[in-house]
């Protein structure tokens, strides 16, 4: 059996079903050339028949990355099959993810279908695909709550037909290591031709076991592939982590003996994107990437680390791309400089036009803040305003006034589209008068179900605030960003990014509806 562990990422697919994680087309290609440098094995890129903006992203993914495997995920049928074999056209290695549920459960009260109708669904949709493409990988959804007979069967048949990797999810994360990693072995042990596939496991964590359950499906049951996601995002309580399982096989090659191709370097590099992007803020006693996840706090911790850092410390901090906050650039940089700082932080903003935009705010925020440290170049670059052609409303300005036992005011211009507006609005606090005031103008009738606020960079109060805005609206909910020395402003930015994603109104259709 082969030692080399093969990471399969899907932030871009599951982690962005959790609601409020959607991405725009840049937002995806930005994510997808860090999951480059970071040089895992496949990226699942999207679920190109869900919608016209995921297949554009699937697309300019495809024709953008080169050193990884592109994946499209695809319901059973045929139609879904070929949206993903018309996106994934220009990759240099494109795999084919198609997916039937196969429990009880999913079969009788979701697809209405008898288990002879799936069986028979699972094979012309392998038949299928494998015409299409040499790499094709299929899913049993909710493989784990499945009866093992009838899985091995249709395993079996989808063998056959083509599969090249056989991938079983735990849908709703019920599983328990020991068992997940046993159910696994079993599967290979009974299906005929399991050695004609790669096997993968792809694990959610209802009960906090994700990481857990993957390693279990590596170590018992056999399995060479993980699926997971950047900072665990995914719905309910998110996917495995990947920063997790990477630094658990890395920090315990002396148990798990197996080969990874991660550049660990750019994990937290890669958690920051995604945080920023998504609004998905990162606890910070998370593993890994947390803010908290090499402070010492304790005087006897701290002693201890000083005297020899591995009393207290199994991974080094600068392993995973946790940089000592440097500070880079000042007011007094030059494009250049700034260019050639975006070339170290891997960050390819696609045109001249792009790049100008940057340097525009980094000289903005210059001229507000002494020391510009590299997760200020990240919020920069993050930030939607950098691509203003794709935005429909714009932060132009905006002005607040509060004194102790006066109601605060703000003013606020934006532009929506062609059209410029100024509103004016009262509030319980500047950040609530701001926001009111767009909302008097826009009326989206959006509900605000999430507010936060955090420093980009710690230890001051010269730190930019980052604020991430989640609205619900329709049934949809969105998340905004945006970051500013200013929070009133940062929170402007946040709402509007929010609106825009509102504005955008991508369809979706669920990858397990
Ligand atoms: O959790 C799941 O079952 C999935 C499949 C579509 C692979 O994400
Ligand atoms: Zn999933």
């Amino acid at each position: 059996m082969s030692d080399k562990l093969i990471i399969f990422d899907t932030t871009l697919r599951d982690g962005e079903q959790s609601p409020g994680a959607s991405m725009t087309r840049e937002e995806k290609l930005r994510i997808a050339r860090q999951l480059e440098r970071l040089r895992v094995d496949v990226i699942e890129a999207g679920f190109a028949a869900s919608s016209h903006g995921d297949f554009e992203a699937v697309k300019a993914i495809a024709a953008a990355v080169r050193e990884s495997v592109i994946c499209s995920l695809s319901r059973a049928n045929d139609r879904d099959i070929a949206r993903s074999a018309e996106a994934l056209k220009g990759a240099a290695r494109a795999r084919i993810h198609t997916f039937i549920a196969t429990s009880p459960l999913h079969m009788e009260k979701k697809l209405r279908m008898t288990p002879q109708q799936v069986h028979e669904q699972a094979r012309q949709a392998v038949r299928y695909a494998r015409n299409l493409c040499g790499d094709i990988e299929f899913s049993p959804e909710d493989g784990y709550r499945s009866e093992p007979d009838f899985l091995c069967r249709v395993l079996e048949t989808v063998i056959d037909e083509g599969a090249t990797t056989i991938n079983i999810p735990d849908t709703v994360g019920y599983a328990i290591p020991e068992l997940y990693g046993q159910f696994i072995l079993d599967l290979r042990r009974r299906v005929p031709n399991s050695d004609k596939a790669v096997w993968s496991v792809h694990c959610h964590n209802d009960l906090g076991m994700a990481v857990a359950n993957s390693l279990a499906g590596v170590m018992i049951g056999g399995a060479r592939q993980i699926e997971c996601t950047i900072n665990g995002l995914g719905e309910r309580a998110g996917n495995c982590s990947l920063e997790e399982v990477v630094m658990a096989v890395r920090t315990r090659r002396d148990y798990f003996k197996l080969e990874l191709g991660i550049d660990a370097t750019q994990i937290v590099p890669a958690s920051r994107m995604v945080s920023q992007t998504t609004g998905f803020v990162v606890q910070p006693n998370k593993a890994v990437v947390g803010a908290n996840a090499f402070a010492h706090a304790s005087g006897i911790h701290q002693d201890g680390v000083l005297k020899a850092r591995d009393t207290y410390e199994i991974m080094r901090a600068e392993d995973v791309g946790w940089a000592t906050n440097k500070i880079v650039l000042g007011k007094l940089s030059g494009r250049n400089a700034f260019k050639q700082r975006l070339q170290e932080l891997g960050i390819d903003l696609d045109s001249e036009g792009e790049i100008n935009a940057a340097f525009a705010r980094f000289k903005d925020l210059a001229d507000r803040k002494s020391e510009i440290f590299d997760e200020d170049i990240i919020a920069l670059v993050s930030d939607e305003s950098v691509t203003p052609e794709h935005e429909h409303y714009r932060l132009l300005s905006l002005a607040q006034h509060s004194e102790t036992g006066e109601r605060p005011q703000a003013r606020v211009s934006f532009a929506a589209g062609a059209l410029e507006h100024q509103v004016e609005s009262d509030g319980n606090g500047p950040v609530d008068a701001s926001l009111k005031a767009i909302e008097s103008r826009v009326k989206s009738g959006a509900e605000m179900v999430l507010y936060s606020v955090s420093a980009i960079t710690s230890g001051s109060t010269e730190s930019q605030g980052e604020v991430t805005v989640r609205l619900q609206h329709g049934g949809r909910v969105v998340n905004g960003v945006g970051a500013d020395p200013d929070i009133v402003v940062a929170s402007a930015k946040a709402y509007l990014s929010a609106l825009n994603k509102l504005h955008s109104k991508a369809e979706r259709v669920a990858a397990q509806g």
